[in-house]
Protein backbone atom coordinates (compact mmCIF):
# COMPACT_ATOMS: atom_id res chain seq x y z
CA UNK A 1 0.00 0.00 0.00
CA UNK A 2 3.00 1.76 0.65
CA UNK A 3 4.30 1.61 -2.40
CA UNK A 4 0.93 1.44 -4.36
CA UNK A 5 0.86 5.56 -2.76
CA UNK A 6 4.06 6.58 -3.68
CA UNK A 7 3.35 5.14 -7.33
CA UNK A 8 -0.28 6.96 -7.60
CA UNK A 9 0.78 10.16 -5.87
CA UNK A 10 4.39 10.22 -8.77
CA UNK A 11 1.55 9.60 -11.52
CA UNK A 12 -0.77 12.89 -9.83
CA UNK A 13 -3.94 10.34 -9.57
CA UNK A 14 -4.07 11.05 -5.95
CA UNK A 15 -3.05 13.92 -4.10
CA UNK A 16 -1.20 13.67 -0.32
CA UNK A 17 -4.88 13.57 1.32
CA UNK A 18 -5.36 10.50 -0.41
CA UNK A 19 -2.06 8.96 0.52
CA UNK A 20 -2.81 10.22 4.31
CA UNK A 21 -5.82 8.22 3.72
CA UNK A 22 -4.20 5.36 2.42
CA UNK A 23 -1.83 5.17 5.46
CA UNK A 24 -4.66 4.99 8.29
CA UNK A 25 -6.13 2.66 6.02
CA UNK A 26 -2.72 0.35 6.16
CA UNK A 27 -2.32 1.45 10.18
CA UNK A 28 -5.81 0.67 11.26
CA UNK A 29 -6.11 -2.92 9.35
CA UNK A 30 -3.19 -4.28 10.88
CA UNK A 31 -5.26 -5.35 14.43
CA UNK A 32 -8.09 -6.80 12.58
CA UNK A 33 -6.08 -8.34 9.80
CA UNK A 34 -3.82 -9.64 12.75
CA UNK A 35 -6.89 -11.15 14.86
CA UNK A 36 -8.47 -12.68 11.62
CA UNK A 37 -5.15 -14.25 11.46
CA UNK A 38 -5.16 -16.16 14.94
CA UNK A 39 -8.98 -16.70 14.08
CA UNK A 40 -8.17 -20.28 13.12
CA UNK A 41 -6.03 -21.04 16.27
CA UNK A 42 -8.32 -19.50 19.05
CA UNK A 43 -11.39 -21.05 17.42
CA UNK A 44 -9.24 -24.67 17.39
CA UNK A 45 -9.04 -24.41 21.39
CA UNK A 46 -11.84 -22.60 21.95
CA UNK A 47 -13.76 -25.92 20.40
CA UNK A 48 -11.85 -27.89 22.46
CA UNK A 49 -12.13 -26.46 26.02
CA UNK A 50 -15.96 -26.72 25.04
CA UNK A 51 -15.76 -30.25 24.36
CA UNK A 52 -14.36 -31.03 28.02
CA UNK A 53 -16.77 -28.38 29.54
CA UNK A 54 -19.58 -30.30 27.56
CA UNK A 55 -17.86 -33.90 28.69
CA UNK A 56 -17.78 -32.71 32.28
CA UNK A 57 -21.86 -31.48 32.44
CA UNK A 58 -22.99 -34.80 30.21
CA UNK A 59 -20.54 -36.55 33.04
CA UNK A 60 -23.08 -39.04 34.92
CA UNK A 61 -23.19 -38.81 38.93
CA UNK A 62 -20.92 -40.63 41.12
CA UNK A 63 -24.00 -40.75 43.61
CA UNK A 64 -27.56 -41.16 43.61
CA UNK A 65 -29.75 -38.04 43.78
CA UNK A 66 -32.08 -38.32 46.43
CA UNK A 67 -35.19 -36.02 46.18
CA UNK A 68 -38.37 -36.01 47.78
CA UNK A 69 -37.71 -37.53 51.22
CA UNK A 70 -37.75 -36.45 55.06
CA UNK A 71 -35.29 -33.77 55.97
CA UNK A 72 -32.94 -35.81 57.47
CA UNK A 73 -32.30 -34.90 61.32
CA UNK A 74 -28.41 -35.51 62.07
CA UNK A 75 -28.46 -38.26 65.10
CA UNK A 76 -24.37 -39.14 64.49
CA UNK A 77 -22.70 -40.74 61.90
CA UNK A 78 -20.33 -43.82 61.19
CA UNK A 79 -18.68 -45.84 59.02
CA UNK A 80 -17.97 -49.36 58.85
CA UNK A 81 -15.53 -51.40 57.36
CA UNK A 82 -14.85 -48.56 54.22
CA UNK A 83 -12.01 -49.25 51.69
CA UNK A 84 -11.75 -46.48 49.06
CA UNK A 85 -9.39 -45.54 46.27
CA UNK A 86 -9.48 -42.67 43.68
CA UNK A 87 -7.69 -45.25 41.52
CA UNK A 88 -4.12 -45.78 42.80
CA UNK A 89 -4.01 -47.08 45.47
CA UNK A 90 -5.94 -47.67 48.35
CA UNK A 91 -6.92 -44.09 50.56
CA UNK A 92 -8.99 -45.72 53.16
CA UNK A 93 -8.93 -49.68 53.77
CA UNK A 94 -11.35 -51.16 55.84
CA UNK A 95 -11.66 -47.82 58.11
CA UNK A 96 -14.27 -47.66 61.08
CA UNK A 97 -15.65 -44.47 62.99
CA UNK A 98 -17.75 -43.09 65.23
CA UNK A 99 -19.33 -39.81 64.99
CA UNK A 100 -21.74 -39.16 67.82
CA UNK A 101 -23.76 -36.44 67.79
CA UNK A 102 -23.41 -33.32 69.86
CA UNK A 103 -19.92 -34.39 69.97
CA UNK A 104 -16.61 -32.49 68.17
CA UNK A 105 -14.64 -35.10 67.35
CA UNK A 106 -10.36 -34.78 65.43
CA UNK A 107 -9.50 -36.49 62.70
CA UNK A 108 -5.52 -36.71 62.83
CA UNK A 109 -3.17 -38.30 60.44
CA UNK A 110 -0.50 -37.18 58.33
CA UNK A 111 -0.82 -35.02 55.20
CA UNK A 112 -2.01 -37.62 52.32
CA UNK A 113 -3.40 -39.85 54.91
CA UNK A 114 -7.06 -39.69 53.36
CA UNK A 115 -8.58 -37.11 55.99
CA UNK A 116 -10.34 -35.22 53.07
CA UNK A 117 -10.95 -38.15 51.60
CA UNK A 118 -12.72 -39.45 54.57
CA UNK A 119 -14.70 -36.17 55.15
CA UNK A 120 -15.36 -36.38 51.32
CA UNK A 121 -17.00 -39.83 51.16
CA UNK A 122 -19.52 -39.26 54.38
CA UNK A 123 -20.74 -36.11 52.53
CA UNK A 124 -21.07 -38.46 49.35
CA UNK A 125 -18.81 -36.86 46.90
CA UNK A 126 -17.71 -40.42 46.25
CA UNK A 127 -19.21 -44.18 46.42
CA UNK A 128 -17.27 -46.33 48.68
CA UNK A 129 -17.33 -49.55 49.99
CA UNK A 130 -18.73 -51.28 53.32
CA UNK A 131 -21.22 -49.03 55.53
CA UNK A 132 -21.40 -45.24 55.64
N1 LIG B 1 -9.39 -36.33 43.60
C1 LIG B 1 -8.35 -37.12 43.80
N2 LIG B 1 -7.90 -37.94 42.83
C2 LIG B 1 -6.85 -38.77 43.02
N3 LIG B 1 -6.17 -38.86 44.17
C3 LIG B 1 -6.56 -38.06 45.18
C4 LIG B 1 -7.66 -37.15 45.05
N4 LIG B 1 -7.82 -36.49 46.22
C5 LIG B 1 -6.87 -36.97 47.03
N5 LIG B 1 -6.11 -37.91 46.43
C6 LIG B 1 -5.00 -38.67 47.03
O1 LIG B 1 -5.54 -39.42 48.11
C7 LIG B 1 -4.66 -39.38 49.23
C8 LIG B 1 -5.38 -38.82 50.43
O2 LIG B 1 -5.66 -37.46 50.18
P1 LIG B 1 -6.44 -36.56 51.22
O3 LIG B 1 -6.61 -35.22 50.59
O4 LIG B 1 -7.68 -37.26 51.67
O5 LIG B 1 -5.40 -36.49 52.41
P2 LIG B 1 -5.43 -35.57 53.70
O6 LIG B 1 -5.21 -36.49 54.87
O7 LIG B 1 -6.66 -34.73 53.73
O8 LIG B 1 -4.14 -34.69 53.47
P3 LIG B 1 -3.85 -33.21 54.03
O9 LIG B 1 -3.52 -33.32 55.49
O10 LIG B 1 -2.64 -32.77 53.23
O11 LIG B 1 -5.05 -32.35 53.75
C9 LIG B 1 -3.43 -38.58 48.79
O12 LIG B 1 -2.44 -39.49 48.38
C10 LIG B 1 -3.93 -37.76 47.63
O13 LIG B 1 -2.87 -37.55 46.71
MG1 LIG C 1 -7.00 -32.62 53.66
Amino acid sequence: MLFLSAYLYSKGITDIAGVVFLLIALMSSYGPVSALANLGTTLQSTIAASGRVLDIIEEPPETDEITGKQDVLFSGAECENVTFRYGGDTVLDDFSMKYPDNKIVGVIGRSGSGKSTLLKLLMRFWKASGVL
